[in-house]
């Protein structure tokens, strides 16, 4: 693999920042650290960028260890929250500058920042000072600069905080560009679930210092590893069940109330077990699937229907105190009629639906 992390730990007295995490990047993919404030996302980032010593484990980048290698030589492009422009350099002086560092010829050094503010969108605004640009603008800088020095990896700690929401999104699009434009290896920060799933090759999720779990946005939604993953993901049915039988591909587990639940078997469970199984609210419906999909069944009253334009949550009260969350389509909705309070209904998922939890300490 192009990057690899192994076996990376840090603590800060008695603060686990980083618990013993691995993890590989091919080269040209667009990887993103997601995790709550404090779970290590920008430590990580910090000795990948040398800039923090882990106190164990190595750093391998392009088949050479850089564990001993100062931040400057390992030619490494880096954007923070803050973009942390010379507020008294112009655009041009702000990006030539690590050009400038690695005594690059003059000629040399126009023609490349002249390419990098083109890829950033940004000819033109050479002769700004910094408190001229909006946020938005200031932030393609730090970008321009980050990239101009054609860096073998491009890490951006959460660049889009500070934006709002609009801005963000466009940048996000313009991000994605950038780097199939150039092909180079990124690694993104930020805790918006979102911004994650929507932006990434891989998502690598991370909670106290732990890597919970690394896959593609769909694989970490759909097959969370960890009730934190599927948690932190979005919202998420995580029913408590009684394994009541185990066969090759099924188990057969029973809710607090009694109902009897299928999930497709993964790894080591036996009869007795207690499981956590999630169910994502858009995979439960008031309809049966079409065709002869497998499927589970619940009987529920309507506790509450909460609309959200495109839908509706329904909060619904199952037998034995269990709470199920659905997401039901407006379309589904219109054909249903609208359901109301207190109402008696079916709700029904696939079975391939269903995905077992493992937890973590
Ligand atoms: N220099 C330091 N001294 C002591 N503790 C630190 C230091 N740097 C980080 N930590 C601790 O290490 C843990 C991980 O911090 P880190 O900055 O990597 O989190 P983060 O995921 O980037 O959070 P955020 O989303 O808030 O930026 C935190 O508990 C933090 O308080
Ligand atoms: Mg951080």
């Amino acid at each position: 693999m192009y990057l690899e992390l192994n076996h990376l730990s840090k603590r800060y007295d008695n603060v686990v920042a980083i618990d013993d995490v691995s993890l590989s990047i091919a080269q040209g993919e667009f990887v993103t650290f997601l995790g709550p404030s404090g779970s290590g996302k920008s430590t990580i980032l910090r000795m990948i960028a040398g800039f923090t010593r882990s106190d164990s484990g190595y750093i391998k980048l392009n088949g050479e260890l850089i564990q001993e290698k100062p931040p400057y030589k390992r030619n490494l492009g880096i954007v923070f929250q803050d973009y942390s422009l010379f507020p008294h350099m112009t655009v041009q002086q702000n990006v030539a500058f690590g050009l400038r560092m690695r005594k690059v010829s003059k000629e040399e050094q126009a023609r490349r920042v002249a390419d990098a503010l083109e890829t950033v969108r940004l000819s033109g605004y050479e002769k700004r000072l910094p408190n001229q640009l909006s946020g938005g603008q200031r932030q393609r800088v730090a970008l321009a600069r980050a990239i101009v020095i054609e860096p073998l990896v491009l890490l951006l700690d959460e660049p889009l905080g500070a934006l709002d929401r609009k801005l963000r999104e466009e940048m996000q699009i313009e991000l994605r560009r950038i780097h199939e434009a150039l092909g180079v290896t990124t690694i993104f920060v930020t805790h918006d679930q979102e911004e994650a799933l929507t932006m990434s090759d891989r998502v690598a999720i991370l909670s106290g210092g732990q890597l919970h779990q690394m896959g593609t946005p769909y694989g970490v939604y759909e097959r969370p590893a960890t009730d934190f993953v599927a948690d932190f993901l979005g919202r998420a049915n995580l029913l408590q069940l009684a394994v009541v039988a185990c066969e090759d591909s099924l188990i057969k587990a029973k809710l607090p109330g009694g109902s009897l639940i299928s999930v497709p078997a993964i790894g080591e469970v036996a009869t007795q077990d207690d499981i956590q199984v999630l169910v994502r609210p858009e995979h439960i419906s008031f309809y049966p699937p079409a065709g002869d999909t497998p499927c589970n069944t619940v009987e529920c009253a309507v506790e509450r229907i909460s609309y959200h334009g495109s839908g509706a949550y329904a909060i619904l009260n199952g037998p034995g105190d269990v709470q199920l969350i659905a997401y039901i389509s407006a379309r589904e909705l219109a054909e249903h009629g609208e359901a109301h309070q207190g109402q008696r209904i079916t709700v029904y998922w696939p079975i391939s639906a269903s995905t077992i939890l493992s937890r973590r300490a």
